[in-house]
């Protein structure tokens, strides 16, 4: 689109490799940094002052872990969007988009509205996340004119670090005869390919232009069983491995097993997917395969 970029990473997760392409742009400029120490982002940033928009993504994206030490999510998934906001008023930055997940809905029957409640989150990250979504909506009130919330569903595609396409390859190199999988294989969740998320993501930034803009973003077909992400992955990468189900209807403690996404806002505004969730999944199997050549 023409705009300058500065990236922010602390490489904890992120890799420098994913950014060789981006790094060719000259209107891009990355640096490695954690967020969490608002004095060197104020340092980085005031010399290219006046800002735009920060893009808040940096996250503890490992749910699991945040399940066994509840720091992990307030450092990473909550102090990160805090301190993120301290940098912005120090500097005066207008805008935010955020990240944010249906982690912070919880449990529901039915498919997840925007305005579904109440939000009970079941993770520590999910609670990270609504408490995130919160800080938001407060910093409307003192400083920040715009924020744009989008709420993903389960994101898949190239240069995972993490994700249940990702564990499952993991578990066939170290074992390509059988795939353990967690939970009976019925979680059943929206999935979407990474590059509808940035292209739906960049379409909310230019067209929902209210003070407060949230949405849901999804595939528009359905939701995924992990028992269809197993039977592809073996098909895949390890055709005639045997997949072993560890029972139970969910894959650990925090984790949602079937979750449904209404998009009608999104699609009010007039974005659309192309792919459906069971074809976003495919395409991210065979890019992460790819990827591990
Ligand atoms: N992938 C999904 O299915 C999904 C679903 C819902 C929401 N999200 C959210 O999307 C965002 C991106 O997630 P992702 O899946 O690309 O995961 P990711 O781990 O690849 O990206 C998060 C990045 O944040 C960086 N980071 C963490 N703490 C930091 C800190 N203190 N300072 C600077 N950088 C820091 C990590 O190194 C990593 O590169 C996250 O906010 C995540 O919570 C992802």
């Amino acid at each position: 689109l023409g705009h300058r970029v500065i990236g922010v990473d602390n490489l904890m997760l992120g890799r420098r490799t994913h950014l060789a392409e981006a790094g060719s742009n000259p209107c891009f400029h990355f640096q490695e940094l954690d967020v969490n120490d608002v004095e060197a982002t104020v340092s980085l940033l005031r010399p290219a002052m006046p800002i735009e928009t920060v893009w808040h993504l940096a996250a503890n994206s490992d749910i699991q872990a945040g399940g066994q030490d509840p720091d992990v999510d307030l450092r990473l998934t909550f102090l990160t969007t805090f301190n993120v906001l301290k940098a912005m008023q120090t500097l005066n930055i207008p805008q935010v988009v955020f990240a944010s997940s249906s982690a912070i809905y919880g449990e529901h029957d039915g498919v997840l509205r925007e305005d579904t409640g109440p939000l009970l989150p079941v993770s520590n990250y999910g609670a990270m996340k609504l408490a995130s979504e919160g800080i938001i909506t407060a910093a409307l009130q003192r400083f920040l004119r715009r924020a744009w919330i989008c709420r993903f569903p389960n994101v898949v595609g190239s240069r995972a670090t993490h994700g249940v396409i990702f564990d499952f390859l993991k578990k066939l190199r170290a074992n390509g005869a059988e795939l353990e999988v967690l939970g009976d294989g019925t979680q059943e969740k929206p999935y979407l390919h990474v590059s509808e998320l940035v292209d739906a993501m960049l379409f909310l930034f230019q067209r929902a232009a209210d003070r407060l803009n949230y949405y849901n973003i999804a595939p528009e077909v359905g939701a995924t069983t992990v028992r269809f992400i197993a039977e592809s992955v073996v098909r895949e990468a390890a055709p005639g491995a045997t997949i072993r189900y560890t029972g139970g209807s969910r894959g650990w403690a925090g984790d949602v097993p079937k979750f449904r996404y209404a998009t009608d806002k999104l699609k009010s505004l007039g974005w659309s997917p192309r792919l459906s969730s069971n074809e976003a999944v495919e395409r991210a199997i065979l890019e992460n395969l790819k990827g591990l050549k």
